[in-house]
């Protein structure tokens, strides 16, 4: 599509947006009492309006019924990780049964480490992207040092070439390739949280599997931004918190996927807790742990119900939008963006973006490089209204969320930042 700079043009591809009723299912906070220039999606999703129901909904229950609740609520207790795997699974691309809301997702990273990182003598490295977000490095760090191992020699941080921001696919393969005798896992974000690459899982879980490793991701960035498969890629495990574009709220409760083939994996080690064991018999306070089939078997501890209602209220709305059709509005309202910010600064002299240009290989975030002023830039755009991230040193990150953000705020984003950097 061939963009244009004016507002109207804006206002016209909003009038087309077959997902435009969307916004209105959410509450968009206000600055100076008008509505945000919302662009934080990639850290804290909005609130659907229907949060509140849900949640009310649960505590009705409880107040009705009490512990009866268990078994007798709406959506009872004891089964409530059910009730989001159908709409979760579509959004990661697995079937039910491999996925489950539990947990944060730091822990849920831990949980999959203790069972699919299983150093040998000949096989203990983890290939990471250098910059992973600072809690998976802990993660990594403190399981390597729990199996008695040497961060510095047991852990592969992949750097992009100098000069550039991104880590190269091939570059990528390679590095698999070349630590193949002595690689254990592969270990990367699906979306990158500081430059916003979406790194090709498919083919680098390939070659994973082909240097005889396991392959799992940090899904942060990547659900309900961009499409996955994860069954189909055959990826081993993954995780993911779900305060971000899925938009379950401030410590939502997070999830995770374990492919259908580690599913009767009952021999795996595991930090195990009464949610995993078998439902049938979890009741009868018997000794000696026997896990549930499948990603279910990794539960701790019974659900947390008001953080999963507001999940629920949230993957209501993305069974009803699809990821497709959010992926096709995505790329458009992101190349956008993209063009708009490439008119005000077309010889990079103030900024340059550092997410790939290829809409392929990104979803809806892009970051942006700061080359002089960023924070006062930064604060200039905020005290205008808007409502983006800033990273120290130098980036700002900015996420046009196609649930609830238009072509028009898009436009208004590009109009006070054109003008945060003139001043
Ligand atoms: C990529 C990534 N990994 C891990 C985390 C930590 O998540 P949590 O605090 O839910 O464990 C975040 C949080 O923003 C993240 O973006």
């Amino acid at each position: 599509m061939k963009f244009e700079k004016n507002l109207a043009f804006a206002r016209a591809l909003d009038k087309k947006d077959p997902l435009k009723s969307f916004r209105n299912k959410f509450l968009i906070p206000k600055v100076n009492g008008k509505s945000s220039l919302y662009f934080t999606g990639n850290s804290l999703g909005l609130q659907p309006k229907t949060a509140k129901k849900f949640i009310n909904e649960e505590l009705a229950d409880w107040a009705n019924l009490g512990v009866e609740g268990h078994l007798h609520s709406r959506r009872p207790w004891l089964y409530y990780h059910r009730f989001s795997k159908k709409a979760l699974s579509k959004v990661v691309g697995a079937n039910p049964s491999e996925v489950v809301a539990m947990n944060q997702l730091t822990v849920n990273l831990h949980l999959m480490l203790v069972s699919f990182y299983q150093p040998t003598s000949e096989r203990f490295k983890i290939i990471a992207e250098q910059g992973a977000f600072p809690s998976d490095q802990y993660a990594f760090e403190s399981q390597l040092k729990f199996h008695g191992l040497d961060p510095e020699q047991a852990l592969v941080e992949l750097q992009p070439r100098p000069g550039e921001h991104a880590l190269r696919t091939p570059d990528i393969l390679q590095a698999i390739k070349e630590n193949e005798k002595q690689l254990a896992l592969v270990l990367l974000s699906g979306v990158q949280y500081y430059t916003g690459q979406w790194f090709d899982v498919r083919a680098i879980t390939k070659a994973g599997h082909d240097a005889g490793a396991l392959v799992g991701f940090d899904l942060a960035h990547a659900v309900g931004n961009v499409p996955l498969s994860l069954h189909r890629d055959e990826v081993d495990f993954s995780i993911w918190c779900s305060y971000k574009y899925l938009n379950s709220g401030p410590g939502g409760i997070a999830g995770a996927f374990v492919h259908e083939k580690h599913a009767q994996r009952f021999d795996l080690p595991r930090f195990a807790g009464w949610w995993g064991h078998d439902e049938k018999e979890r009741f009868q306070m018997k000794k000696g742990f026997q896990p549930m089939a499948g990603v279910d078997g990794w539960q701790l501890s019974n659900v947390p119900i008001f953080q999963s209602a507001a999940h629920l209220a949230s993957l209501e709305i993305f069974e009803e939008a699809g990821m497709n059709n959010l992926r096709r509005k995505s790329v458009q309202l992101t190349n956008y963006l993209e063009f708009l910010l490439k008119e005000i600064d077309p010889d990079e002299n103030h900024f340059s973006i550092i997410t790939p240009t290829n809409s392929a290989e990104r979803g809806c975030q892009l970051s942006l490089l700061m080359k002089q002023k960023g924070k006062k830039v930064f604060d200039r755009i905020t005290r205008q209204g808007v409502i983006a991230d800033w990273r120290e040193p130098d980036a700002i990150r900015v996420a046009p969320v196609p649930l609830y953000n238009r072509f028009e705020d898009v436009w208004q984003f590009a109009r006070i930042f054109k003008e945060a950097l003139s001043r």
